[in-house]
């Protein structure tokens, strides 16, 4: 009888922990923001990481944008890949779990997006048809910064 208790008490905390944590995995780390918008809060190493990654976004989707001006395959391969999903995969699990869930899906469909205009490029499609799915891309970009902020903890 009185491991059958233990036992359930064990379970019970088992489900709470999990339940915690899906939670927290769904809904991040956020507050309400100075304009309207969700802030994320992030210590200001994480905000910074996060940052620079928009930065490597927004020279990706300069290059794409330069290369199928000049009708150049190669640099629009190669401004895209270097946003693609295998850069995306290494952030750290911690922050990580403080992105609300609707975030972390619009972060990595953006990142989806450049290794598709890659593979794209390399199969051989017109440079307008790579402006399209740029389009489409930064129609994300826009989405997405309209709903959150990135506000730093320290
Ligand atoms: C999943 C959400 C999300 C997506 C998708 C996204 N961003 Fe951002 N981006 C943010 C947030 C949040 C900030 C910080 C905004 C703030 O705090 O006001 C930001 C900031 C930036 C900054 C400023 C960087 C700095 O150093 O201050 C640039 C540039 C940027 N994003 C470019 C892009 C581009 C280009 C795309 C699309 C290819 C993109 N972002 C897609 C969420 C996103």
């Amino acid at each position: 009888m009185k491991s059958n208790k233990l036992a359930s008490i064990a379970l019970m905390l088992w489900v709470i922990t999990i339940g915690v944590f899906a939670w927290f995995f769904i809904r991040g780390n956020t507050a309400a923001g100075t304009d309207g918008r969700t802030a994320i809060v992030l210590q200001t190493g994480e905000r910074d990481l996060v940052l620079s990654e928009m930065r490597g976004l927004l020279s990706a989707i300069q290059g794409v944008l330069e290369g199928a001006n000049q009708g150049d395959m190669q640099h629009i391969i190669k401004a895209s890949r270097a946003a693609g999903m295998a850069g995306a995969a290494d952030v750290n699990p911690a922050l990580m779990a403080k992105l609300p869930m609707e975030f972390k899906s619009l972060g990595m469909s953006v990142h989806h997006d450049m290794d598709e205009m890659a593979k794209a490029a390399e199969g051989g499609v017109t440079a307008p048809e790579i402006l399209k799915m740029a389009a489409n891309t930064l129609t994300k970009c826009v989405a997405c910064h309209s709903a959150w902020q990135l506000k730093a903890k320290n």
